[in-house]
Order: C-alpha cells, then structure tokens, then sequence
C-alpha cells in the first residue's frame, strides 16, 4: 500500500506531519480553514497538489461546522477562505487554480440552489471531487510518461531497463496519492523497467533525501541518494536514461517553476544529453503568467539553511539567500511536459487549453 498524506473520512481531515518523516509517522487533525494554512505554510505538508488538496479540504472541514442564513453568506465565506489559503505559498500555482475552480462552480451553484445546506453540501462534495481526480491524474501522467520514455530512444539505447534522476519530492507524499515525477518512476518500475532509480538530497530542505528516499524503500524501488553537488558528476559516469522531476507552476512560453536545483540539473542533462523530462497535471500550468521570469519566487527562512533540526551548521554571521524555488527554461524541458492527457510540447498545451482542457 502506497504512503498516505491526506486522510480524508467521514468529514474528518488528517494529514500526515511530514516535518517528522523518516523517523515518526504522525497524523494530525485538520479542523478549520487556519489549520490548513498553518500546515501548508509551516510545509507538514507540501508539495504543489497536495497543498491544493489540503487547502480545499480544510475548507471543507470548516464548512462542516459552519451555518448560514443565505447563500450569499455561504459564497462570501467560501470565498474569504479560499483567498486566505492562496496566501500560504506563493509559487506553486495549484491552490489558486483548484481555488478559482471551485469558486466559479459555487457561484454557478448557487443560481440554482437556494438552500444553503444543500448548496454548502455540494461544494463539500465537489472537494471531495477533486481529491479523487487528483489521484486519478497522477496515475495517467504515470501511465504516459512510463510509455514514453521506454518509447524514446534516447533515453532506452541498449538496454530494456532505465535508470532515472529525480529531484525534491514528487511521490504519493507531495499529492493526494501515486506522485507525478515520482509517479512516472513507479509506473516504470511496475512494468519492471527500472534498473537503478537516484534522487538528489535537495538542500536544503533535505525532501529528497527524507521524503523521496522513504518513498523509494517503502515501494522497493531500487535506489541511491546522492547529495545536490553530485549530479552532473553522476550523469558522466553513469547511464542515466532520463531526469524527471514536477512542477509548481508552468508559464504559457512553458518555463516551469520548481524545486531549488532543478534548473542546475536541466542544465547538465542538456550538457549530457539526457532527456529532461517536467510530469505535472494540468493544474500546474499556468497561462496567465506569460514568462518564468514573472512567477513569483518564495524565500524561505535563513534557519533552514544555515541549521538543520535546530542545529547551526554555518558559521555565525554569514549573509543567506535561500530561494525555495528556481525555473527552468523551457527549451532545457528536451523529454517534454508529462501530463494526464499525455506527453506535450507548450504549443500542444496550449492547443488543448484552448480546446477546453
Ligand atoms: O517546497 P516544496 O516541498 O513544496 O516543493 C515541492 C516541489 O518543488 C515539487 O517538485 C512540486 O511541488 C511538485 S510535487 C508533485
């Protein structure tokens, strides 16, 4: 069974605590709006989708505990907690989106719904919606990018078996369940493809080295951790097929935003050429920004990068910049974008967009 990040049953929200992983397996209990925020915000959980999820679904929590007069009241409340949730985290564009979706669909809701338990009803359920569509989705970009890179010929050569890089976490852990870089690995490694899988450490909030190593051993995944620093060195000396690694936010010109280091590893695979591959739902791709250059970047706390666990690890006094994220430009994206819909290019993401995706 695969690792659980959000429990969601009965009306009861838990998250897992991933602040404490590999060590302590905790669920907490979400019950408001506030709480969600303050787990997205303090990253017990993260992860582009799953912030999404855990956003929408602490909302649903609260409206459980909620009663309104009018439906206005319901559409006012609804639309208040969901700005308050945006704010958490600025890069990873999946909570405004799935924010923006759910409002649209209230609003639609309520021309035709004058109750307002009926009405706060359906938008618990619309959420509940979305959870399962997450899941669902990941495991069709798993399916796709799977079929891809084994059709690729860049990427198989020789062998039948690929070894893979992948960077922060992308797996069950960073979504509503199955992952979608790390999905694309399972996928692989189900069909029996993949020879050896690496992930990086991903300094400095160590995701790779705590949450996708956890991930790799829990699925059996035959895999190596290697520290950021090691990358371009690993892509010379051994065979590595092809980089995957997700996304938190896709601009229209197809630049993505993601973990701090992805850009550094595009530009080393470009260097070996070794196909690089972004998987990402359609949630992530933003057309309104119309250049990377424009995604707003979050600066985590100078803590997390001059200490680990409390523990100061640099010297005292130094100066500390410590972006959470960078972007990659999209002609470095060689392998192309893995969604649920398949494997595209950004003028074929923009075709579907238009026709309504
Ligand atoms: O700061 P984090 O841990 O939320 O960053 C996560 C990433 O950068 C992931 O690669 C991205 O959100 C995609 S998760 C499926």
């Amino acid at each position: 069974m695969s690792l659980e990040s959000i429990r969601f049953k009965n009306g009861k929200l838990h998250i897992l605590d991933q602040l404490q992983l590999p060590k302590k397996t905790v669920y907490e209990e979400i019950k408001t709006v506030e709480d969600g925020w303050n787990a997205i915000k303090s990253m017990k959980v993260r992860g582009a989708p799953a912030i999404a999820m855990v956003g929408c679904l602490s909302l649903a929590v609260d409206l459980e505990n909620q009663s309104f007069e009018l439906t206005d009241d319901v559409l006012n409340y609804v639309e208040k907690k969901l700005e308050y949730l945006i704010t958490a985290r600025p890069t990873a564009v999946n909570m405004m989106k799935t924010a923006n979706e759910l409002l649209d669909y209230s609003k639609h809701l309520a021309l035709e719904m004058p109750e307002t338990e009926s009405l706060k009803r359906t938008i618990i359920e619309r959420i509940e919606y979305f959870l399962k569509k997450d899941i669902k989705d990941n495991e069709s970009i798993g399916e796709h990018g799977s079929k891809h890179i084994m059709n690729n010929p860049k990427c198989v050569k020789n062998e039948e078996k690929v070894n893979v890089l992948t960077h922060c976490n992308t797996g069950s852990l960073a979504t509503a369940g199955y992952g979608t870089a790390l999905g694309v690995i399972r996928s692989l490694h189900t069909k029996g493809f993949v020879e050896h899988a690496y992930c990086t450490e991903t300094r400095p909030y160590n995701q790779g080295a705590r949450l996708t190593a956890y991930e790799l051993i829990h699925e059996k995944i035959p895999a190596t951790l290697i520290a950021d620093s090691m990358a371009a060195l690993l892509m010379k000396s051994k065979p590595i097929s092809a980089v995957i690694v997700g996304a938190d936010r896709v601009a229209r010109n197809g630049d993505t935003a993601n973990k701090i280091g992805t850009y550094q590893l595009a530009v080393a695979a470009k260097y070996h050429d070794i196909p690089f591959y972004v998987a990402a739902p359609f949630s992530s791709i933003d057309h309104d920004t119309e250049h990377g250059d424009h995604i707003e970047i979050e600066h985590r706390p100078p803590e997390e990068l001059l200490s680990i666990h409390g523990v100061q690890i640099a010297a005292e006094g130094i100066g500390c910049w410590n972006p959470s994220f960078d972007v990659t430009p999209y002609e470095l994206l060689t392998g192309g974008i893995i969604t649920e819909h398949g494997v595209f290019n950004k003028e074929e993401i923009l075709e579907k967009l238009t026709n309504g995706y």
